[in-house]
This record gives structure tokens, sequence and C-alpha cells, in this order.
């Protein structure tokens, strides 16, 4: 059995309780999996674009991306949860992954949500709250009240208003990575998409309300988002994804991406994608930040248990 405490380094292993992969992936797909699909944001599409980049951010990282012409990406909208026919008003968080081929050899995989924060600051508290989330509104609040780190978290909940589009959130890296350029200098960033549309028109609340605005909106043209890295200062703590950095820190926008089509067939190409943060090109490393460790074992597992189904599924 492998403890995601034998993936941290020394300083992050727990004492106490340790999760595995395969409880956190136990967990989130629940009594009720749905085979062939991810065990967490279930519900998805795939989408196509390219990002443009400013030149800005060349100085700090030496990911070819940032520094000139137009790279194209394949990304995935999704929301939160187990259900692949979940109502999509009804989950609480968004999502946007990307998948940038960088070299041959070399590719950039990013997941994103709606929060810039997480309510808690390790994998073994992310499972009590995932516990107290499917118990019911009581033990949440128990949770929160036992955690008091969840209040940049809480706080940003109280002032967040969903958006009736996915082309009009904000998706956040929430863990920060270290950016390096060629003199091996390394600068802890956080990142977000910051939207540049406005609402339109048309509003639904059917089942698919969401992926229907973005495929309508889309056949009026892209969708696009400023790319905006926070830049960490000596005081804040890059290996703590619950505690939020001072709104002062710089900001550079390294540039624009551009969604131009969705495609949800459920057999497209992002669907058989494993977003996993740890996918990084040179330029671009890992903090000792124990989530990012936890999110990468649990999407394998995750994706293990969907590869096999599908393969399953073909056989017959
Ligand atoms: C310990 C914490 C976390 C765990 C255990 C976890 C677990 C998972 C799992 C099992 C999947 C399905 C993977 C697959 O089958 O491909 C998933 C997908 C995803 N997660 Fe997490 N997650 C965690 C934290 C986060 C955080 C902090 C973010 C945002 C920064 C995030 C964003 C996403 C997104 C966007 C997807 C869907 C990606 C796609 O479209 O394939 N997760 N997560």
């Amino acid at each position: 059995m492998v403890y995601l405490s034998m993936l941290l380094p020394a300083s992050y292993a727990f004492s106490a309780e340790q999760v595995t992969a395969q409880q956190f992936v136990n967990l989130q797909q629940g009594n009720t999996s749905f085979a062939g699909f991810r065990r967490a944001h279930a519900k998805g599409a795939c989408v196509t674009g390219y990002f443009e980049p400013s030149g800005q951010l060349s100085a700090l990282t030496q990911v070819p991306i940032f520094a000139q012409g137009t790279t194209p990406f394949i990304g995935r909208f999704s929301i939160a949860g187990n259900n692949p026919t979940a109502p999509d008003l009804k989950s609480p968080v968004r999502s946007l992954a990307v998948s940038f081929n960088i070299s041959p050899t070399q590719q950039w995989r990013i997941a994103m949500n709606t929060p810039p924060v997480m309510a808690v600051s390790n994998p073994h508290d992310f499972y009590q709250q995932i516990a107290a989330i499917k118990s019911g509104p009581q033990a949440l609040k128990a949770f929160f009240n036992a955690h008091p780190e969840t209040q940049d978290f809480l706080n940003w909940k109280a002032s967040y208003t969903p958006n009736q589009s996915l082309a009009l959130e904000r998706y956040h890296s929430i863990n920060a990575f270290y950016l390096e350029n060629s003199q091996g200098e390394k600068r802890a960033v956080r990142w977000y998409f910051e939207p540049q549309g406005h609402p339109m028109d048309v509003t639904s609340d059917t089942d698919n309300a969401l992926f229907d605005e973005l495929s309508a909106r889309l056949l009026k043209g892209s969708v696009k988002f400023n790319w905006i890295f926070i830049l960490s200062e000596e005081t804040d703590d890059e290996n703590d994804p619950a505690v939020s950095w001072p709104e002062d820190r710089q900001r550079v926008v390294a540039g624009e991406v551009a969604i131009e089509q969705i495609d949800m067939d459920l057999n497209a190409q992002c669907q058989s994608i494993n977003f996993d943060p740890l996918t990084l090109p040179s330029g671009m490393s890992a903090t000792a930040d124990p989530i990012l460790r936890a999110r990468s074992a649990a999407y394998a597992e995750s994706y293990r248990r969907r590869a096999k189904e599908k393969l399953l599924e073909a056989l017959q």
C-alpha cells in the first residue's frame, strides 16, 4: 500500500492518520460510481483554443509559451461532483483544466477551480472536509468551527455569487508553483484566468444550463480570459493553499487565453486526459504543498478506475 505521506517531503509526512489515494477516491465516488467517468468533476465538456503571451512573464520563466507566438491547448470545463448528469447550477464549484503540448517531450497540465484558496491546508483535513460535506450541513458547520484555517475560504464563499456562465467565472490555480528562469532564479506564484466576457441575454435553468450557455456563446465568437500571475513575497507561505496572499502582491498579465470550440461528445479528446497538476514543463516546478502530491496520486487512481471501465466496456 502506498501512503500519500510516502510521496511527501519528510516535513509534511503525517505522524498520525494517513490518507491513501484509494481512500480519497472511494470517498469521492461514494456508493454510486458511474462507470468510465471521473470520480470527481465527472460532468464536463472538452474545449480547444490557444494562448497568446504578452511577453511580460518571460523574464521569470523558461516555459516557452510565455515568450512569443500562440500555443494551442485542449481544455475541459467541468463542475465538481461525481455525477456526470448533475444539474449544472447546483454545483458549488466550477472548473477549467488545460493541457499544453510544450514540446515533443513536455506537457503542462493545469486544473483550476473557482475558489482562490482551499478551505484546509493538508490532505488529511481535506479528507475530513469531504466526509463532513457528505454527512450534511450540521457536520460541515462543525468541521468549519473546528478548523480556523478555513476562514479565508469562508470569506471568499460569503462574497461569491455564481455566474450564469462558465465564461464569466474566475478560475484559480489555488496551489502555488515555482517559476524558474534561465538564471535558475525561482519565484513562487499563484495564477488565475480572469474572464473578459459579458453576460448574455439567454439564461436557462435546465440541468445543462451552463454547458448550453457556453455552446451558444461560442457560436458567436471565442471566449477570452486574461491569464494573471500573482508574485509571492518572502513572507507568503507557498506551501499552504488555505491562506490568501495579501491583495497588494504584484500581478503580471501573462497573456490572453481564447477558447474557440466546445465538443460535448463523451469520447472527445480531453476526456481521456489526466489533468495531473504535477505534469509540469521545464521552467515550472512544484512547491512542497502536500495537497499537490495528494492530488497527483488521487487523479491517477481515478484515472486508473475510469480507464479500466472504458476498456471493459469496449471489450463487451
Ligand atoms: C487533496 C485535494 C484534492 C483531491 C484528492 C482531488 C481529487 C480529484 C480527483 C480524484 C479528480 C478526478 C481525476 C480524473 O479522473 O482525471 C479531480 C479532478 C479535478 N480536480 Fe481535484 N482534487 C483535489 C484538489 C483540487 C484542487 C485544489 C483543485 C483546483 C486547483 C482541483 C481541481 C480539479 C479539477 C479542475 C478537476 C477536473 C479536471 C478534468 O477536467 O479532468 N482539485 N480531483
